[in-house]
């Protein structure tokens, strides 16, 4: 199942005094139009997935800044959204994501030796990225992918049942 989108380009419209370039803040802007107009605050947490997947994976402290004037929120309800959800980074991070639920379905199905053996290969633990810069190994709650555990999120694309060897085929097809 792939939940990809194309990332927009960012960012940085100086002319307009803006972190967000016109495509994101159009992005942004049809984000905000499902919810009625006083509750625009509602489309946070996908104005910081729009943001961060056009800035490269992760968030800075000037875009969230940005995302809460847009939004008319609070800076401090926005470092607390990022902060809260695990998909958001706020550190740069490698080319990809590879993200691996340790919940308790996944833990009892072999997750625990999945990141074991990234570490063993990789030379990395959670939350670091691999010497290549070709992905960031992440520790993730619940996927919601318990039946075919354990579940494995690279980027935005969910894999199940995997084992050490299968990971490893798909970090190697990773570009
Ligand atoms: Fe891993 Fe639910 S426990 S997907």
């Amino acid at each position: 199942m792939s939940f990809r989108t194309a990332p927009l380009a960012v960012i940085h419209d100086r002319d307009k005094d803006s972190l967000f370039s016109e495509d994101l803040r159009a992005a942004i802007d049809r984000e905000v139009a499902k919810y009625p107009s006083e509750w625009k605050q509602s489309a946070v947490m996908a104005a910081l997935t729009l943001v961060q997947d056009a800035n490269g994976g992760s968030l800075t402290r000037a875009l969230m800044d940005d995302i809460a004037a847009y939004l008319d929120m609070p800076e401090v309800s926005v470092y607390e959204v990022a902060s809260f959800y695990g998909m958001y980074d706020l550190e740069p991070v490698g080319r990809h994501k590879v993200c691996i639920c340790n919940s308790i379905s996944c833990l009892l199905n072999g997750s625990e030796e999945l990141i074991d053996h990234v570490r063993e290969r990789y030379g990395i633990e959670p939350g670091q990225t691999s010497a290549d810069g070709k992905f960031t190994l992440k520790e993730f709650e619940c996927l919601g992918a318990c039946k075919d555990a354990p579940a494995v999120l690279v980027d935005k694309v969910y894999h199940e049942r995997l084992s050490p060897a299968s990971l490893d085929r798909l970090i190697n097809a990773l570009d």
